[in-house]
């Protein structure tokens, strides 16, 4: 039995297989309409979720599975003070595969250490989301044809953004890539990245400024300003519109750059950008389906 905590839980050969796994569903949709019949998912999400939810639950719908579980934590037995732990060890006797978010870091990884069946990380503080680096991942190989020998800036708040963190260290596998972070001061990429990249000997750049950069960058991933993470108001509202993206700062881009955003966006991409066909982000959300669709696949041993 297998879990997926972070992006490194696969090699970048059982990532390889994964996407072309992925970009198999994306073409036939219809091969795959029964390879989990039977089998239940459960999601479990402690902290507020679109995306990640409903991916996993379109994705396992689609694989003609069945889906259980939980929205927030006001509504499961956590609000009477259980455990992720014993939350676990129930969710094992009623589903066969379960993924969890929570705002705890390493919370899911607890409950791996519980469970009987799967557990994937749907995302845990601002430590790592791999689903949605699987997500990034399988968009960027998609759309580019190639994972590496890119420049990639990632821009807005690279403190607390666990989508940040998680495709950083995905990233750092591939060769011939250089990292541009363009953030605040106050919401810089965490040393213990920059530290990794410096002992990879592996290029990076800080700066403060987008359209300094922007001529320079072959992916822009932009990232939301989290209000949830931010420990007073004061700072948030002073930081929450450092950046956005229009199309005058578009037009400084290369013509085959892409624009990438894991979402929700707030205001740091303008809405008049998404008519740029260099806007990937919601092309990037579809991506999210069929990889977890691979996933759950590929964990229930349904991929061979
Ligand atoms: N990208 C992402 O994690 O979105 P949700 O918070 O809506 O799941």
């Amino acid at each position: 039995m297998r879990h997926l905590m972070s992006p490194l839980d696969f090699t970048t050969k059982e990532l390889d297989e994964l996407f072309d796994l992925a970009n198999d569903i994306e073409k036939n949709p219809e091969k795959y309409a029964h390879a989990c019949e039977g089998k239940i998912l459960a999601t479990c999400f402690y902290e507020p979720s679109t995306r990640t939810r409903l991916s996993f639950e379109s994705a396992m719908t689609r694989l003609g599975g069945s889906v259980i579980g939980f929205a927030d934590a006001a509504s499961s037995s956590a609000s009477k003070g259980e455990s992720v732990s014993d939350t676990i060890r129930i969710i094992s006797c009623y589903a066969d595969i379960c993924a969890m978010r929570h705002p705890k870091e390493g919370a899911p990884m607890v409950a791996s250490e519980k469970s009987s069946i799967p557990v994937i990380n749907a995302g845990d503080g601002g430590h790592q989301h791999p689903t949605q680096t699987l997500t990034d991942l399988l968009t960027i190989r998609s759309l580019k044809g190639r994972l590496g020998s890119f420049t990639i800036g990632l821009c807005g708040d690279l403190k607390f953004g666990r989508t940040v963190h998680s495709l950083i260290h995905a990233l750092v596998r591939y060769d011939n890539i250089r990292f541009v972070f363009i953030s605040p001061e106050e919401l810089r990429v965490p040393d213990y990245i920059t530290d990794k990249l410096k002992s990879k000997n592996i290029p990076y750049q800080e700066v403060i400024r987008l359209e300094e950069i922007m001529p320079e960058l072959d992916l822009l991933y932009m990232t939301r300003v989290q209000k949830e993470r931010f420990f007073n108001e004061e700072d948030y509202v002073r930081l929450k519109d450092f950046y956005i993206l229009n199309a005058a700062k578009m037009s400084l881009a290369k013509k085959d750059m892409l624009v990438l955003h894991p979402l929700p966006r707030v205001n740091e991409i303008s809405i008049e950008v998404d008519e740029d066909p260099r806007a990937v982000y919601f092309q990037q959300a579809q991506y999210g389906v069929y990889v977890r669709m691979a996933l759950i696949m590929t964990l229930l041993g349904k991929d061979r």
